[in-house]
């Protein structure tokens, strides 16, 4: 198949180019430099010179508080952005395989969302993701919308820079032998191979749709961190967090677990749990897991 990826230098973009290469598709990867998702005629231009059977958006504005302070910016790249996408990949005849979030929830659940769940955004970030779906899975019948969570990848996540959360954790432990982290947000820790490998399985079908596409199980961020640091046999203090100790500037879910009902229901869930997802990403960026001390 020919596929378009956009976001392609992303933390989630870098993975699927990979998963798609290393499966002999034909991959055109666009980066920001690219292409402007904002811009109809940006997209248009970008996707209308060459032929593609699927396109992957994994480009988004998601930096949560910039969202918040640029709610104009993010809806016009969000969701104005995904209306582009939706609206030329249907005029092309392409599907369109298009990521969102666990944000489009309030975390007032307390057992996992699943699809038919009513979403009740708390912030920007999530409602514009949230517009940016319904363009999507109302402008081109051939799509697929994925929902996931708390990513993290051997590219680092290029809106929130530095580390993702495990080699934030490591670093933390590694410079000050103490870390404290809050154990009252639970999420779904998901690793980018993963959520790439399961859109090449669906790229290669006709199941369109809305799904929720994270790692099996879930945790607090307390119980991530202490799985990292058992994994890697890290000798260090991890300790909870108090309420408010971190205060967010801006509402977010404290609990976005995600139940991927749909992609069970039709046979296509390739997620495992979030702990055999974390060893794997801990084995392949060749962390030492052995005992170290601090
Ligand atoms: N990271 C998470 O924990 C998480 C959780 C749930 C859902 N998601 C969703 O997963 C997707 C991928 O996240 P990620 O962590 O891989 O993000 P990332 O590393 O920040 O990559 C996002 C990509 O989008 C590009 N981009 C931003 N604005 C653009 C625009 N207006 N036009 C074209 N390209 C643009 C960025 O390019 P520049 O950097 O050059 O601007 C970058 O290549 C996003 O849709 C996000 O909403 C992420």
């Amino acid at each position: 198949m020919n596929i378009v990826v956009i976001g392609s230098n992303g933390q989630l973009g870098s993975d699927v180019v990979h998963a798609f290469n290393s499966q002999g598709h034909a991959v055109r990867s666009l980066t920001h430099a690219d292409v402007e998702l904002s811009s109809l005629e940006s997209v248009r231009c970008c996707l209308g010179s060459q032929s593609s059977d699927v396109v992957v958006n994994t480009a988004a504005m998601h930096h949560v508080e910039n969202c918040e302070q640029y709610p104009q910016k993010a809806f016009a790249v969000n969701a104005l952005g995904a209306r582009n996408l939706a609206i030329v990949t249907r005029d092309l005849g392409s599907s369109l395989i298009h990521v969102s979030t666990d944000y489009v929830f309030d975390g007032k659940k307390s057992e996992p969302y699943i699809e038919s769940d009513t979403p009740v955004p708390l912030n920007v970030y999530g409602n514009s993701k949230l517009a940016g779906e319904y363009f999507v899975r109302t402008l081109n019948p051939k799509h697929f919308v994925l929902r996931t969570s708390a990513l993290y990848g051997k590219q680092p996540c290029r809106a929130k820079g530095g580390l993702n959360f495990v080699d934030l954790m490591l670093k933390l432990a590694r410079e000050r032998g103490r870390v404290r982290v809050v154990n009252d947000e639970f999420v779904s820790p998901t690793a980018t191979p993963d959520v790439a490998r399961q859109i090449v399985a669906l790229s290669a079908s006709d199941a369109f749709g809305l799904y929720h596409a994270t790692s099996e199980g879930s945790c607090s961020w307390y119980e991530f961190a202490l799985e990292i640091f058992a994994v890697v046999g890290t000798d260090v203090k991890l300790e909870i967090a108090s309420p408010g100790e971190f205060p967010a500037k801006v509402p977010r879910p404290r609990y976005s677990v995600l139940e991927n009902r749909e992609l069970k229901n039709r046979g296509l869930n390739l997620f495992k749990s979030w702990r055999v997802g974390l060893t794997e990403y801990l084995c392949e960026t060749k962390t030492p897991l052995v005992p170290q001390s601090v």
